[in-house]
């Protein structure tokens, strides 16, 4: 195993070790809701999400418990996308992190309430008291990360557009529209992980800006290697259901160029994206490390 591949285990058993508690106060009827929550939140995924936020704010001399629940949120409303992501109405999948999707455990209507729970759980978790920011810091990180989510420009705003390309009324080329899609369902989200981490580092503005453009860039290059382990990855590796974009006519570059050609364009982003990062030195070690695992990720 890779020195970084041994730093993302170990962050995500220690991240997952402290999940448990913060449903702890649940009780009676909310029984089922939560269970559905913490059904698809527990185990399985790779933690990129609060990982990044993590090692951002690490760059800063910010530790582990400073930026804990501040990643959980981020991990608990990329869970909230993934199980809506699933539902029959979206993309219809039986399998997500090695497990039965959500609604396929539960039912259709539990799992909307699930991602919903987790949805609003973020925000409750960034305001909230156990997050030991001042309310200055927790009233940005909630405003940055409704608009990453969100309907303008955001999470939501891709996801439509992943669904009803047909309806988006872009005179823009493929290849812009494509880029647009994956930097607005996916990227947006990354984008918040490293704003996140450099918010809770107080970064100067050309620290903050040049965490940014790496963000950007990943974002891309990570929805780019989606779509190509859609395509040649290893189903139980990955722990979904592959061989689904072209089935279901989705919109991405393997479509548009082939798997050679989205290879170049998702490395390219990833050199692009470590240049970047040049201005941290040594500091940046991890974050750089992050970006090749990113492409070269067989899960
Ligand atoms: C899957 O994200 C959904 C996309 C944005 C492509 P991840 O590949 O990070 O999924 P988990 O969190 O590890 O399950
Ligand atoms: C999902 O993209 C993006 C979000 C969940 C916001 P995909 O639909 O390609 O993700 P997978 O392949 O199902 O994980
Ligand atoms: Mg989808
Ligand atoms: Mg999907
Ligand atoms: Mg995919």
């Amino acid at each position: 195993m890779s020195d970084f591949i041994t730093e993302l285990k170990l962050f995500s058993n220690r991240f997952n070790d402290k999940l448990p508690a913060l449903f702890e106060f649940v009780s009676g009827q909310e029984k089922r809701v939560a269970e559905a929550m913490f059904y698809s939140l527990a185990n399985g995924g790779k933690r990129l999400r609060p990982f990044l936020v993590m090692k951002t704010a690490e760059i800063f001399g910010v530790d582990f418990e400073k930026s804990f629940i501040t990643a959980a949120a981020l991990e608990c409303l990329h869970t909230y996308s993934l199980i809506h992501d699933d539902l029959p109405a979206m993309d219809n999948d039986d399998l997500r992190r090695g497990k039965p999707t959500c609604h396929k455990k539960f039912d259709e209507a539990t799992a909307i309430l699930a991602g919903d729970g987790l949805l609003t759980f973020a925000f409750d978790l960034i305001s909230g008291e156990k997050n030991p920011l001042d309310d200055k810091i927790k009233c940005l990180l909630v405003q940055k990360l409704a608009k990453a989510a969100g309907a303008f420009g955001g999470m939501v705003a891709g996801q439509m557009l992943d669904l009803y390309m047909e309806n988006c009324g872009s005179v823009d080329s493929p290849e812009n529209v494509i880029r647009h899609i994956e930097e607005m369902k996916t990227g947006c989200l990354l984008k918040f992980a490293c704003e996140a981490g450099a918010i809770l580092g107080n970064a100067d503005e050309e620290k903050y800006q040049a965490l940014l453009l790496y963000s950007r860039k990943i974002g891309i290059a990570f929805q780019i290697t989606d779509d190509i382990l859609d395509v040649e990855g290893d189903e139980i590796q990955m722990g979904k259901t592959l061989g689904k974009d072209a089935l279901q006519d989705k919109l991405t570059f393997v479509g548009l160029y082939g798997l050679d050609k989205a290879k170049q364009m998702a490395q390219q982003l990833i050199d692009e994206a470590k240049n970047v990062l040049a201005i941290f030195g040594d500091n940046a070690k991890v974050l750089c490390e992050l970006a090749d695992f990113i492409v070269s990720r067989k899960h």
